[in-house]
């Protein structure tokens, strides 16, 4: 609802994925209803996508620009909290900036316009200078400048490797490429309890788009993709609509900006598999095959897509470009860690007051996430552990509340960074049970391309199974670890390599957890059937 006069006041109402599977778009039209039936011509409603700010488990909701107020839980019924709030702006008043403890936190960097502009408006993107980057790199910079500002940056690809972007780059723009080099987005994120990438999309597409358009110019491909998970129909929907709008304005397609640069974008759409993923897999997925990885090398940046040389990077490394080349790649490195440079976007889930999308420096430690941003666990129970890297990665103990969030600190607590799902748990949570879910899903998902992943994954699945039930022995449990040393030894690809990293890590911290299952036959936490068959006197 756009007012009929001079702005008075705004209301920005979440219209991405998480809020709209609660009822925003109802909410958004009755709030525009009852304003206009009220007579009020001077109070712009605005959907935008996500405001990221760890509430979206809360939604639908909104905020009041000029206030700085947040609406939770919107329905038609209780609107208006937030209609006394609007007509309480005084004419004139300026945007307020973040003011709770939660949100001060934050910092934003990928995520600079959430809850700020509609995603579905090219010309909200471009008067928050949207496209000023791209323009900078143009007509300012050469192909070399841009990749050194990217490589001075520190920004390590947020896909889960954390592999160095600068240098990625750096391969491409040196492979020859006769017949062309190609740009790929990664929005295929599969981890559970992971929602980042879609996020980003659904709340500010031309963001990644420019990411991408900047990436192609400085390793010199004219063509591009991005591989989407089909799961994501809004993400998909707003990533079309904006390269036809970026195309309509002369942003993608031939000679950009007046430029011999070209670059033209298009959506692929995943093919259901968390596999799909890894990087062989998902072009060989685009390619119409079938996507199973194959062993590297050769590298996707010197034969990738067609047998050409391909950039790939995740959705979240293409969303901070743009910022690094508008302010300098030493801006950017000073924030974070010395080794771990910039923001990253978390997914907070699991048994935490506010769950939802956040952007923090690097560094900060992981009690400020979860107590500060996060609001501490829900009932106020005692923390136990997070995971962190999905199916990848693994859970960090209460002891290590004080670590700093950076890939260094995490690889030695034995878990990663992965792409950011944060699975938050409290003492009802049984980690003999968390690490046998995870192995589940890695059975499901396990290609089956190589023996020792799809054949050890079961393997372990088989005996997490039988310690859960209380039946294993102790030499089922020596067996777990000697499967679980090999399984990472010898599959072909992550997905397997790193398939027993939470039974890893649950051992390291839960031990005892593991035997009070095999020499108690109990589950501590009451979780796994085992305990279930003693309450029920089986
Ligand atoms: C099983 C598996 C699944 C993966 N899934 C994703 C994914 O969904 N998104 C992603 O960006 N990277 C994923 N990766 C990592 C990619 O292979 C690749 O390293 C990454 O996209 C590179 O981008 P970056 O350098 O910007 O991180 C996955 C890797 C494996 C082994
Ligand atoms: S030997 Fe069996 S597992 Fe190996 S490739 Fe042939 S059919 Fe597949
Ligand atoms: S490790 Fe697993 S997912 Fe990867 S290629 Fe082998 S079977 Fe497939
Ligand atoms: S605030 Fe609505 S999805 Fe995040």
């Amino acid at each position: 609802m756009v007012p009929l006069g001079p702005t008075r006041a705004s209301i920005h109402v979440c219209e991405a994925s998480g809020c709209r599977s609660l009822n925003s778009e109802q909410a958004v039209d009755a709030l525009a209803e009852r304003l206009t039936e009220a007579g009020v011509t001077d109070v712009a409603v605005k959907r935008t996508g996500c405001l990221g700010v760890g509430l979206c488990a809360r939604g639908p909701l909104a905020r009041i620009d000029e206030s700085g107020e947040y609406f939770e839980e919107l329905t038609a019924d209780n609107l208006q909290g937030a209609i006394d709030a609007l007509a309480a702006v005084e004419p004139g008043q300026q945007p307020t900036g973040e003011t709770s403890e939660f949100a001060s936190r934050q910092l934003r960097v990928a995520m600079e316009n959430f809850g700020l502009l509609d995603p579905e408006d090219l010309n909200d993107y471009l008067a928050r200078g949207g496209y000023d980057a791209l323009q900078k790199a143009l007509h300012e910079m050469t192909p070399g400048q841009v990749i050194a500002e990217v490589s001075t940056s520190g920004l390590r690809g947020r896909g889960g490797g954390g592999f160095p972007t600068g240098l990625k780059w750096t391969t491409v723009a040196k492979a020859a490429g006769p017949d062309g080099k190609y740009v790929i987005c990664n929005a295929d994120e599969g981890d559970p309890g992971a929602f980042m990438d879609r996020t980003l999309l659904e709340s500010d597409p031309h963001r990644v788009i420019e990411g991408m358009a900047i990436a192609a110019y400085a390793v010199g491909a004219s063509e591009g993709y991005i591989y989407c998970r089909a799961e994501y129909p809004l993400a998909v929907k707003r990533l079309r609509h904006a390269i036809r709008q970026g195309e309509r304005e002369g942003i993608l397609g031939k000679n950009i900006f007046d430029t011999r640069f070209s670059f033209e974008v298009d959506v692929r759409l995943g093919a259901g598999a968390f596999v799909c993923g890894e990087e062989t897999a998902l072009i060989r997925s685009i390619q119409g095959g079938r996507g199973t990885p194959r062993p590297r090398p050769p590298y996707p940046a010197l034969r990738g897509l067609h047998g050409r040389p391909t950039l790939l990077n995740n959705v979240e490394t293409f969303a901070a470009i743009a910022p690094i080349v508008r302010n300098g790649g030493a801006w950017y490195a000073s924030i974070g860690t010395p080794k771990s440079t910039g923001t990253k976007v978390f997914a907070l889930a699991g048994r935490v007051k506010n769950t939802g999308i956040v952007e923090v420096p690097m560094g900060i430690t992981l009690r400020e996430v979860v107590y500060d941003i996060g609001g501490g666990i829900t009932d106020d129970h005692p923390f136990k552990a997070v995971q962190t890297g999905g199916p990848s990665g693994g859970c960090i103990p209460a002891e290590f509340l004080d670590m700093p969030l950076d890939y260094e600190s995490l690889a030695e607590k034995g878990s990663i960074m992965g792409s950011g799902g944060m699975i938050i748990m409290d003492d009802t949570a049984c980690m003999v049970d968390v690490a046998k879910f995870f192995m589940e899903f890695c059975v499901e998902e396990s290609c089956g391309k190589c023996v020792p992943c799809r054949v050890g994954t079961t393997h372990m699945h088989n005996l997490l199974a039988k310690i859960a039930e209380g039946e294993a022995t102790m030499d089922d449990l020596a067996a777990l670890e000697r499967l679980a040393g090999m399984v990472k030894a010898t599959s072909l690809c992550g997905l397997g390599q790193t398939a027993p990293n939470p039974v890893f890590s649950t051992l390291r911290y839960f031990r005892h957890e593991y035997l009070a299952h095999i020499e108690d036959r109990q589950c501590p936490a009451n979780v796994c059937p085992v305990a279930q068959r003693e309450v029920a006197g089986v």
